[in-house]
């Protein structure tokens, strides 16, 4: 936890929910396990696509639709999401609350991949929601670079590993460090890439918000 757990749980107590659909999704996801985002990035995501208004929407980390639900239901009418996920556990369960949801006509959901599925893309995203495996975002990095427009927004959440992120590599618990190290990686390529603004935002895990400058 980044942030003081009375600050988050209080930040919470504000939020008013969302559509019925997306409240039992969650739940359900919460229930099980699943990794789903939290609800300050929830509220986050809502007001940046009401700031936005994208056109197409790109996310890398599908589980079970929670995420693209509740992008499509505050994106701009006529905007588009494709959402890509691997695992195949959940690939039935997302389709099926798409289906729920009424939303298979403005959600595409790629499976496979994301290294491989984003190189068949083909024009540009203007906004872009990276929440897959957080080792793998330095090399997702070329291909969402490939996709994203000028002017378009890149979003990547659970940058900040819990805080383990400022820790030297060796004060990190074996198992995460080839992450911290990428994930430095990935923080530091971002804040230094001239085709991109990027800030690091303390909420959550940790996201970052980058905008495509040229
Ligand atoms: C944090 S969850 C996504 C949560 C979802 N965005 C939401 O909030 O409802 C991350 C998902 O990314 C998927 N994933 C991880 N690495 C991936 C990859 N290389 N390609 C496609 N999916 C991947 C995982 O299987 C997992 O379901």
């Amino acid at each position: 936890m980044i942030v003081n757990d009375r600050i988050v749980a209080y930040i919470n107590s504000l939020d008013n929910g969302n559509s019925d659909i997306c409240n039992s999704i969650e739940k359900q996801a919460r229930a099980d396990n699943i990794p789903i985002i939290r609800k300050e990035m929830g509220s986050l995501l809502k007001v940046l696509l009401r700031l936005k208004q994208p056109k197409r929407i790109l996310e890398v980390g599908t589980a079970v639709g929670y995420s693209s639900i509740l992008m499509s239901e505050n994106m701009p009418k006529g905007c588009t999401i494709t959402t890509i996920e691997k695992y195949e556990k959940r690939i039935p369960v997302a389709k099926s609350n798409f289906e729920l949801a009424g939303v298979t006509d403005k959600i595409t959901l790629i499976e496979g991949d994301a290294i491989e599925e984003m190189q068949k893309l083909e024009g540009e995203y203007d906004f872009i929601f990276m929440d897959a495996a957080k080792g793998q975002y330095i090399n997702f990095l070329p291909e969402v670079m490939r996709l994203l427009s000028v002017g378009g927004l890149l979003i990547s959440d659970n940058v900040l590993q819990e805080g383990d992120i400022v820790e030297s590599r060796y004060a990190v618990v074996r198992r995460n460090r080839t992450i911290h190290t990428r994930m430095r990686d990935y923080l530091y390529t971002l804040t230094h890439m001239e085709e991109l603004e990027t800030s690091i935002v303390p909420i959550g895990d940790g996201i970052t918000l980058s905008v495509r400058v040229k």
